[in-house]
């Protein structure tokens, strides 16, 4: 096949949320798309996979604000996480960026110059519910209340559970604010909305000509949202879309609007333009090459659940900023495990990192590909259909290849020339352009299974030719090399075609022939007369106890995580700062036997005086019921005035050793907390108690 011409292909995935860790759903986007990026770059295009972390709106606000931290903090940690992540599965970003940026501010407000000359933007007050405690409007999700048509409590913000009745959080009967469990208020706000509607035309033909969508996709907007023209009763209108939100807001304030900010949804996709922005900055690059450029392809993978953003407001908005539109938006379903919804409880919700720690990324990415077929349907994650399935194909089937032969050739190097292998490489080669075609419609599937086939064909010549006998008899040393030759031939030639699913294992199939798995065309022609390396161990099987392990220690976190909400649910109402323990963490543990030798007791202020020349100090003279007194030097005078404490109980330490100080002899001290200064507290014990009483 002669070199196809170079293509300039963009590839994105969603941006994942800043404020959650990336778990095996987000995985089969984030697989999908560098298995496509990788694909089209061993064709020889240039192509770039562009992403960043989403980082505006509400949630992140209220995470940062739970855990009394600002929201920059919040992002930055997210960030290195997710990308630390992502290294771990083998995604290779070409540009991993934020929606906080420089550059992601300057496109929206450029994105943002265009959409208002257009005259798409109009105000509207609407009436939302008000955290009054928290001073944060609430968005639906964090609203629950009674349904207003059937009547079943605790339903959330915007659709009943039970009836599935759809309504806006201010139409829910004893709403409750699920920030700060109080009733919330209605109020109203200026809100600005996109009218959608004049770009109607625009969306129906893009949507339903070419190949921009997938046929259901296609279908389903025209069903949903955008009618058929020919049929007038079918008639649909497009809904305003509400594009800002009032302060106070995470994200970036609206520059012609001061007090409101940019929805996060209006932010995120502009992401996709400003982290290509920042890629281009450091490869020396012009960003409208890429996004205004038809000659440049773009290309979006995203779950199902975020059509309607990429498939009408986002073209909506390349349209009228005249950048380029998707080439294609490809939309995939959801993940689900040993075939149910992933579950917290079941121990099946597990994030990248626990999956890490447990079992090889390079089979996901297998399992993953195997069951990809480009369409929107669900995918499942059945363990024991995982442990067999990459069991079978990649270490018996491919792997298996390289270490049944390769030893046997280290001293030799392969072969001069090419021996007869009754046509198998070939008829492997013959095939690479179906295959091909099944990466190029994200049918990984069945790219997966011509591949296995041609493994199918050439396990069998290895078993029949049997190197491992061959190599007892030294005067089958030529037929070994040979034999050796082939099966080595035939495991790169597989492992070119799977180099997109599987990188490590092609990069150690590089290491041991000596060549690097770079050009697909490489899958045409055999490796003849070059050393071969030693062999490594590639790739162990997958063990069923690893997956239980993993399972396990997603259910303990899961229940780790549960404590912690119960026991913030509990504190939050409070507000209370964890800054004291974070600026004072607790003391080494003491014994109760270290804890009595303390004698605490509960004391009369007699009489408080100023020190003549002490700074920080008053006189306190403490009694302890009848005669017993004791006086005590405090350093508690820029938070006290004397007349404030005097007659007041207090609690002190009474059995410490008397320090002799410049002032007199301080016999104990007052207990009181704080951080010094003018913010000192002195205890003082409940009503009732007596001067003189232990504190136990
Ligand atoms: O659904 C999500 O996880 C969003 N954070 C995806 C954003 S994709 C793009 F539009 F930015
Ligand atoms: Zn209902």
């Amino acid at each position: 096949m002669s070199k196809l011409s170079t293509r300039k292909i963009l590839v994105t995935a969603a941006l994942p949320y800043a404020n959650g860790p990336i778990h095996l759903g987000h995985l089969v986007e984030y697989i999908q798309t560098d298995i496509w990026v990788r694909f089209q770059k061993l064709r020889g295009h240039q192509c770039i996979y562009i992403c960043a972390d989403d980082t505006h709106g509400t949630a992140i606000s209220i995470r940062a604000q739970r855990e009394n931290r600002s929201e920059e903090e919040v992002i930055a940690e997210s960030q290195i996480a997710h990308q630390k992540d992502f290294v771990g599965f083998g995604i290779e970003f070409d540009n991993y960026g934020s929606t906080n940026s420089v550059e992601n501010k300057q496109q929206c407000e450029r994105i943002w110059g265009k959409i208002r000359a257009a005259g798409l933007v109009k105000e509207k007050e609407i009436e939302q519910l008000f955290d009054v405690e928290k001073g944060v409007f609430l968005a639906d999700r964090f609203v629950t209340g009674t349904c207003p048509e059937c009547k079943t409590p605790n339903q959330p913000g915007d659709n009943c559970s039970k009836c599935g009745e759809t309504y806006s959080p201010a139409d829910l009967i004893d709403p409750v604010s699920t920030l700060s469990g109080t009733k919330p208020e209605i109020r109203t706000a200026m809100h600005l909305f996109i009218e959608l509607e004049q770009l109607h035309d625009f969306l129906r033909m893009w949507s339903q000509s070419g190949e921009h969508l997938q046929p259901e996709v296609a279908n389903y907007l025209k069903g949903h949202f955008l009618g058929d023209p020919a049929d007038k009763e079918g008639a649909k209108k497009l809904r305003d879309w509400d594009i800002s939100r009032p302060a106070p807001y995470f994200g970036f304030e609206i520059p012609d609007s001061p007090g409101n900010y940019w929805y996060v949804w209006f932010d995120a996709p502009i992401g996709y333009i400003a982290s290509t922005q920042q890629w281009c900055q450091a490869n020396g690059e012009q960003l409208s090459d890429w996004w205004e450029n038809d000659g440049a392809e773009i290309h979006h993978f995203i779950g199902k659940d975020i059509t309607y953003f990429h498939t009408l407001f986002w073209p909506g908005m390349l349209k009228t900023a005249e950048l380029s539109l998707p080439t294609k938006v490809h939309i995939h379903g959801f993940l689900t495990v040993n075939g149910e919804k992933m579950s917290k409880s079941k121990g099946t919700f597990v994030k990248a990192e626990t999956y890490l720690k447990h079992v090889n990324p390079t089979a996901l990415r297998y399992f993953y590909a195997s069951k990809l077929g480009g369409r929107l349907d669900d995918i499942d994650l059945s363990f024991d259909e995982f442990v067999a399935k990459v069991n079978t194909d990649l270490v018996n089937k491919v792997v298996n290849l390289a270490s049944r032969s390769a030893k046997f050739v280290k001293e030799t190097g392969l072969s001069a020339t090419y021996p007869d292998d009754g046509g198998l490489f070939q008829q492997a080669a013959a095939i690479g352009d179906e295959i091909a075609d099944a990466y190029e419609q994200c049918d990984y599937n069945r790219a997966m299974r011509l591949i296995l086939e041609c493994a199918d064909r050439a396990n069998p010549f290895v078993e029949d030719a049997a190197p491992w006998v061959l190599k007892k008899d030294p005067d089958k040393a030529e037929e070994l090399q040979n034999v050796c030759t082939i099966a080595l031939n035939l495991f790169r030639q597989l492992m070119i075609y799977l180099a997109p699913v599987v990188p490590e294992l092609a990069e150690m199939t590089a290491q041991l022939l000596g060549d690097r798995l770079d050009d697909w065309e490489k899958s045409k022609t055999p490796l003849v007369g070059t050393p071969v390396g030693k062999f490594k161990h590639m790739m162990k099987r997958i063990e069923p106890k690893d997956i239980q392990k993993m399972v396990d220690e997603t259910q303990k976190e899961q229940e780790e995580a549960a404590a912690a909400t119960e026991s913030n649910a509990l504190a939050s109402k409070y507000n209370d700062s964890d800054q004291p323990m974070v600026d004072e963490p607790l003391a080494e543990e003491c014994t109760i036997e270290d804890f009595v030798k303390v004698d605490l007791r509960v004391a009369r202020v007699l009489k408080a005086e100023h020190v003549e020349d002490a700074r920080k100090l008053l006189k306190l003279t403490l009694g302890l019921g009848g005669n017993h007194q004791r006086t005590v030097f405090a350093g508690i005078k820029a938070a006290y005035k004397p007349e404030e404490l005097e007659g007041r109980l207090v609690v002190m330490v009474a059995n410490l050793k008397p320090r002799k100080m410049k002032f007199g002899l301080s016999e104990g001290m007052v207990c009181a907390s704080g951080p010094g200064g003018e913010e000192v507290f002195v205890l003082s014990p409940d009503q009732g108690a007596q001067p003189g009483q232990r504190v136990h």
